[in-house]
């Protein structure tokens, strides 16, 4: 007989070994950039050093300084020592650094890709990464076309026989639905989307991954996981940080495409999403899609939707300043650091339960968390005045810091008297499990060198989310034009009034995470 948990898809490896990326090289643009530093050069070690790359691995620096290839080793090194995750260890940086090359070049500088050609053809034959090239472009995002075009010219972006050529895309990925549309027309124009891998590193999150795991692997929740059961759904993702000195990448760029479109929107369909006939990437994005098609704005927008720009004030006992007077945002700004939109997703499973999504920057707390809140029980035995302290069941998953799922709803007061009270339940990843979970850039980058695109959004996903979200980019676009800049917070609280608003028609409030 069939076990329940057989699935006849399963290939004959055992899934508990873990897999190591084949020879390969890794190319990276804007190598000199935040993110190379803070997060891709520091991955990659600490993939070299659980022993997850293979020998014949090279890391290709691509960038305008005059760097000989031991400059650039300087940097990784230095990078590594300060963010790596995991130990230095001398014998694992030695081996890794023997792969380390250096490409001095301007986007628009053929001769510049021709000697990328020539170097990766060079670590083919004598370093044996075997043909097979990854281009990370960890650059501004207007830059992309020009990248992409080079590659084609230079014939990188084709895939020989046996071997694989692929290009990693970081955020944001076009700026609303008509360059998105434009933007992976180019991709797919240079790359099969078989080759593309779109990052959206919540999804690299060990703590997302285990939206599918708790929603699919138990029997407890998904009979309550639906409209007769929920009453609403809030997914927040709050910093505390503000934006000095990060003008140049988020003026005009704003929350809400910053972290709404991707972050907030596929934490959506995740939990939304009905359950996939199995794991492989198709079945995982054919649930996503259809969830993302079935998803749209609530209405009307001003009462449904919130934006804000913090002001002055004070965080974690520190004055700080708002965000027009930070450095590189000019006095006219209208860049918004907080937004909160109001998704109805039309499904039967979901019909009349809105959800709420909302970001911010100078928030109260550093923390993302999707919180699935319960109707309250249609009836209470008790006296009113047993049940004051008593609020709304909640399951509240908990992404970010301290990472876990918390159970929240009432209990007996210990006493003489029937007083009920909201008690809360947690599950915390950090005590659970001995294991450390990986950096999320540690399990997307050997996703990429394996040729797995579970955790990476297609295209189609991409533009299904800034369909949700484009009319309200525009309808703040047109409230800018009347009202000047967008609604002020005081730093360190949890957002505008509207944002209270929106709940509060509805006899509901924001969570305090
Ligand atoms: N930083 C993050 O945490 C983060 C998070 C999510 C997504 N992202 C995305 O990741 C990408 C990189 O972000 P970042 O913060 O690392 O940006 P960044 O610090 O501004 O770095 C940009 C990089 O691109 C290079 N570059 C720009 N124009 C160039 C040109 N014409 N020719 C050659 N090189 C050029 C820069 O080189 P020079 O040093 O020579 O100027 C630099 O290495 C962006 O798409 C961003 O949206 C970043």
């Amino acid at each position: 007989m069939t076990q329940p948990w057989s699935n006849p898809l399963r290939d004959k490896r055992d899934k508990r070994m873990p897999r190591i990326a084949g020879p390969c090289s890794v190319v990276i643009f804007g190598v000199t950039g935040d993110l190379a530093r803070k997060k891709l050069m520091p991955a990659i070690y600490d993939l070299a050093n659980r022993g997850l790359l293979p020998p014949s691995f090279a890391l290709v620096g691509f960038a305008r300084r005059d760097w000989a290839d031991e400059d650039f080793g300087q940097v990784v090194y230095e990078a590594v020592k300060q963010h790596a995750r995991t130990p230095f260890r001398q014998e694992v940086w030695d081996r890794l650094a023997e792969g380390f090359r250096f490409v001095q070049g301007t986007f628009d500088d053929e001769a510049g890709f021709a000697r990328l050609a020539e170097t990766l053809n060079k670590l083919d034959a004598e370093r044996g990464t075997g043909g097979n090239h990854a281009f990370y472009l960890s650059i501004p995002p207007k830059a992309f076309p020009q990248v992409l075009e080079q590659l084609s010219r230079t014939g990188l972006a084709k895939k020989s026989d046996g071997h694989w050529s692929r290009v990693v895309i970081e955020k944001p990925f076009g700026h609303d639905l008509k360059s998105a549309e434009e933007l992976n027309k180019i991709v797919n124009d240079v790359f099969p989307e078989s080759s593309v891998f779109r990052i959206d590193h919540y999804l690299g999150k060990e703590t997302v991954q285990n939206i599918l795991a708790l929603r699919f692997a138990n029997e407890m929740f998904e009979p309550v996981w639906n409209a007769h059961y929920v009453d609403s759904v809030q997914i927040t993702m709050a910093e505390d940080i503000g934006l000095g000195g990060r003008g140049g990448y988020y003026d005009g760029v704003g929350a809400a495409r910053d972290v709404i479109q991707n972050h907030l929107l596929q934490l959506l369909a995740l939990t939304a999403m009905e359950e996939p006939v199995n794991f492989s990437p198709a079945e995982l994005q054919a649930e996503k899609i259809k969830v993302l098609s079935a998803s749209t704005l609530a209405e009307p927008l001003d009462e449904t939707t919130a934006r804000g720009q913090y002001t002055a004030g004070w965080q974690g006992g520190e004055r700080v300043v708002g965000l027009l007077e930070e450095e590189g945002f000019s006095t006219t700004s209208t860049t918004e650091t907080f937004a909160a939109i109001t998704v109805d997703v039309d499904t039967r499973r979901w019909a009349g339960v809105p959800f709420y999504l909302r970001t911010g920057k100078r928030l109260g707390r550093r923390v993302t968390e999707i919180a699935l809140i319960f109707k309250r029980a249609p009836h209470l035995p008790f006296d009113a005045t047993m049940t004051e302290e008593l609020g709304q069941n909640a399951l509240v998953i908990r992404v970010q810091p301290d990472e876990g799922i918390t159970m929240r709803f009432g209990s007996k007061v210990p006493g003489n008297k029937m007083e009920v009270r909201d008690v809360s339940m947690d599950f915390s990843y950090g005590s659970a499990f001995a294991e450390e979970s990986p950096e999320a850039y540690e399990r997307l980058i050997l996703d990429v060198l394996l040729g797995e695109p579970s955790l990476f959004p297609v295209n189609e996903e991409v533009e299904l989310a800034w369909k949700i979200l484009d009319p309200a980019l525009e309808f703040w676009a047109a409230q800018d034009e009347a009202q000047g800049h967008p609604e002020p917070y005081e730093s360190g609280g949890w957002g505008p009034d509207s944002a209270f608003e929106m709940l509060k028609r509805s006899g509901r409030e924001w969570r305090r995470p």
